[in-house]
C-alpha cells in the first residue's frame, strides 16, 4: 500500500515506465497510487485523439492507479466532460477506471491518508498575450516557433478555466470546514503565496532570459491557498507548476520529474 507523487508531465510519460520507475514492480492498482501535481496535459486536443487513447490505455494497464490534479496546461472543458464518480470519499473525473482526475476542493482518503486537492494555476508563459485563433491568425503564424514570443491561443492551447471559479474556491473551504481544517496531504498545482515568495527569492521559476514569474501572475489562487495553509493542520504539501524540484518550506515540496514516496521522499533525492 503506497502513495507516490510527481510533478508536471506535459504529455510526456516516460517517467512511469517500468525502467524509470521500478518501484511499480509488485504494485497492486487497488492499493498503490501515483499522484501527479498537475499539467499531465494528456487531454489537450479539440477532440479525442489516438495519442490520448493510447496513453489512457497505457496508464490503465499499469499496476498502480494514476491520479492527477489539473494544472494550467490541460484542455479543461474536455477534462470536465469525463464522467464524474465517487472515489475514496471524493469526486473524480474518470478517464479510465484507474486513471482519475482529482477535482478542485475535494478530500479523499487513500491508503489511510486524507488528501485535499486543488488544481489550476495562472499560466506564466503568456507574456505576449492569449490570442484569438481567428482574429490573430496572421500574428500566430508569424510568432509560432520564433522563440521570442510567449503566447497561447484561446481554446486551442489556453482555457480560462485554468484559474478556479469562486464556486470551486468556496467548495474547497466547505470541504475543509467539514474535515475540521485538518488533512494529511495537500496536493495542488499552484503554491501558497508564502511558499511562492520563498521560491521567488531563490530564482524559481527559472525562465530563460527573464526574471522569475512573480506571484502576481497567480495572485488570487496563491492567496487562497495561503489562507487555507495558515488555517489548516497538515503534514505535507505537494505542488508543481514551477518546473523545479526542492523542499520549499518546512513541509512544502515542489515536484517536477521525480516520482517520490509521499511519506518520506525528498524531491531531487534518490
Ligand atoms: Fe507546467
Amino acid at each position: 500500500m503506497s502513495i507516490y507523487v510527481t510533478g508536471d508531465c506535459h504529455s510526456s510519460f516516460s517517467r512511469f515506465s517500468t525502467k524509470a520507475f521500478p518501484e511499480q514492480k509488485g504494485m497492486d492498482r487497488e492499493k498503490d497510487f501515483v499522484i501527479v501535481c498537475g499539467d499531465l496535459a494528456l487531454i489537450w486536443d479539440q477532440e479525442e485523439t489516438s495519442f490520448e487513447r493510447y496513453w489512457m490505455d497505457w496508464f490503465e494497464k499499469k499496476p498502480f492507479t494514476t491520479l492527477f490534479v489539473d494544472g494550467n496546461h490541460e484542455n479543461h472543458p474536455r477534462l470536465s466532460a469525463y464522467p464524474v464518480r465517487d472515489f475514496a470519499g471524493g469526486r473524480v473525473h474518470e478517464l479510465r477506471p484507474h486513471l482519475l482526475h482529482l477535482m478542485r476542493g475535494e478530500m479523499y482518503r487513500i491508503c489511510g491518508k486524507r488528501i485535499f486537492t486543488f488544481g489550476g494555476a495562472r499560466s506564466h508563459d503568456i507574456d505576449d498575450g492569449v490570442l484569438d485563433p481567428v482574429e490573430d491568425a496572421a500574428r500566430i503564424r508569424r510568432w509560432r516557433g520564433d522563440g521570442e514570443h510567449d503566447f497561447r491561443v484561446m481554446g486551442v492551447s489556453w482555457w480560462p478555466q485554468e484559474m478556479p471559479s469562486e464556486e470551486e474556491m468556496a467548495h474547497g473551504l466547505r470541504t475543509l470546514e467539514a474535515a475540521g481544517w485538518e488533512t494529511d496531504y495537500f496536493v495542488t498545482h499552484e503554491a501558497p503565496s508564502s511558499i511562492r515568495k520563498i521560491l521567488q527569492e531563490e530564482g524559481i521559476p527559472k525562465r530563460a532570459g527573464k526574471s522569475p514569474a512573480g506571484i502576481s501572475s497567480g495572485e488570487e489562487l496563491c492567496a487562497y491557498l495561503e489562507t487555507i495553509r495558515s488555517r489548516c493542520r497538515y503534514r505535507k504539501w505537494f505542488f508543481g507548476h514551477l518546473h523545479d524540484e526542492r523542499q520549499a518550506g518546512e513541509r512544502e515540496y515542489l515536484l517536477y520529474h521525480s516520482i517520490i514516496p509521499a511519506e518520506d521522499g525528498e524531491p531531487g533525492g534518490e
